[in-house]
């Protein structure tokens, strides 16, 4: 079996993506240091799988013990790097936190590859590289913008990285940047899923943690932009098919057909607004949802979605799971948890 590390393995995209590589014949090992997760992963994981991923609690930015990974691992096919911090608010107030993480890390991995031999690195973009885009759907070719948030500036700084190594001469490292859109929804099981530690930034979690009580109502963040119902539009993915996503990816790297490096966008294709979001989810649970519409949340993006089509083309990928089923997954993993 070939082995793939899993940067972040045990958090949400992560942990989906170890479940699809295992199912699909790899070897997935999870180097995450659990700054934003919880052992109970490993748990739902084992519930899944039937076995025991093996874990690394090592930080990537720690090169000693980075290093000490590929050490005891030995022959890596290829690396996922999922870990990263997210939070774009955050990472306004605590900059030189996200830039030390999310690049440094990037650094260490790409040098430690090289000390190693390891060849095949699939990374984890984002659609906030597009910025406000001038035109729907965004391609792989339309142009980036600066980024509205240090995140978002970690991502063009990481894609650039990326790029620039590419282009230096002897450099026999490939890379796949996979551009995500939205991803929602959890593991059919109810047994992963996403965790917001805290009070969730992002629409589902909010969403679902107010169908369960947890928060008093959802605020709609704007209703007034140019679109379909005023709310913004964003295209949602299934966190199970993004995960396939990254299993394509790297069987296309393994099978020798990867150029140095290739850019997909990762979503359906389709976009969805914050009050369809809202009305599936109340058909979903049978159940209205409290909400109230509120002021335009600073720095939103209005709409955006993907043009899907060179993932389908080059990768085949295509999503497979819609809006209601993974707004499902969501409630079904939401009835899971404990408020803690
Ligand atoms: P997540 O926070 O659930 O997962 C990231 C994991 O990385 C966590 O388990 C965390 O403990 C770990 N981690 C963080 N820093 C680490 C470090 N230095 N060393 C080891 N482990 C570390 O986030 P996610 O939603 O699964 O996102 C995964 C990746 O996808 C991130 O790079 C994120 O920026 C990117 N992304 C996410 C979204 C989204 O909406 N969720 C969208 C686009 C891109
Ligand atoms: C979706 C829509 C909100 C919460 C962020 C990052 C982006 C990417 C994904 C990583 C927006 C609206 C939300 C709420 C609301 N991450 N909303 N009430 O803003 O598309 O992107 O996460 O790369 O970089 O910026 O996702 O889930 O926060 O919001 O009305 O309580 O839901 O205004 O239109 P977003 P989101």
């Amino acid at each position: 079996m070939k082995k793939i590390l899993v940067t972040g393995g045990a958090g949400y995209i992560g942990s989906h993506t170890v479940v699809a590589l295992q199912e699909a014949g790899f070897q997935p090992v999870i180097v995450d240091d659990f700054s934003n997760s919880r052992e109970s992963v490993l748990e739902g994981l084992r519930a899944i799988l039937g076995l025991d991923v093996p874990v690394h609690r090592v930080d990537c930015n720690d090169k000693a013990a980075f290093r000490g990974v590929f050490e005891a691992e030995g022959e890596v096919a290829g690396v996922i790097h999922f870990a990263a911090f997210k939070a774009v608010g955050e990472s306004v107030q605590k900059p030189l936190a996200y830039f030390q993480n999310n690049v440094g890390s990037l650094l260490v991995l790409l040098e430690l590859m090289q000390e190693f031999g390891v060849k095949n690195l699939v990374f984890s973009s984002s659609c906030t590289v597009y910025g406000v885009p001038d035109a729907l759907p965004v391609t792989e070719e339309t142009p980036t913008k600066p980024a509205s948030s240090p995140y978002g500036r970690t991502k063009q700084m990481c894609e650039d990285i990326l790029r620039d190594l590419s282009q230096a001469p002897g450099n026999d490292i490939k890379s796949i940047l996979l551009r995500y859109f939205n991803p929602i929804g959890a593991h059919p099981s109810g047994k992963i899923g996403e965790l917001p530690l805290g009070v969730p930034n992002n629409l589902v979690p909010f969403v679902t943690q107010t169908a369960a009580g947890w928060r008093e109502e959802l605020t709609v963040y704007g209703t007034d932009y140019d679109t379909p119902d005023g709310s913004c539009v964003r295209d949602y993915i299934y966190v199970g098919d993004l995960a396939r996503a990254h299993v394509v990816a790297v069987q296309r790297q393994l099978d020798g057909k990867a150029a140095d490096v290739e850019t997909f966008n990762v979503g359906t294709g389709q976009g969805n607004t914050v009050l369809e979001v809202v009305k599936t989810f109340e058909k979903v649970t049978g159940q209205p949802l409290r909400y109230r519409t509120g002021p335009r949340r600073a720095g939103d993006v209005p709409a955006i979605y993907a043009d899907a089509t060179r993932a389908a083309e080059v990768l085949g990928f295509r999503t497979e799971v819609g809006l209601e089923e993974a707004l499902a997954t969501a409630w079904r993993w939401q009835q899971n948890l404990k408020n803690e």
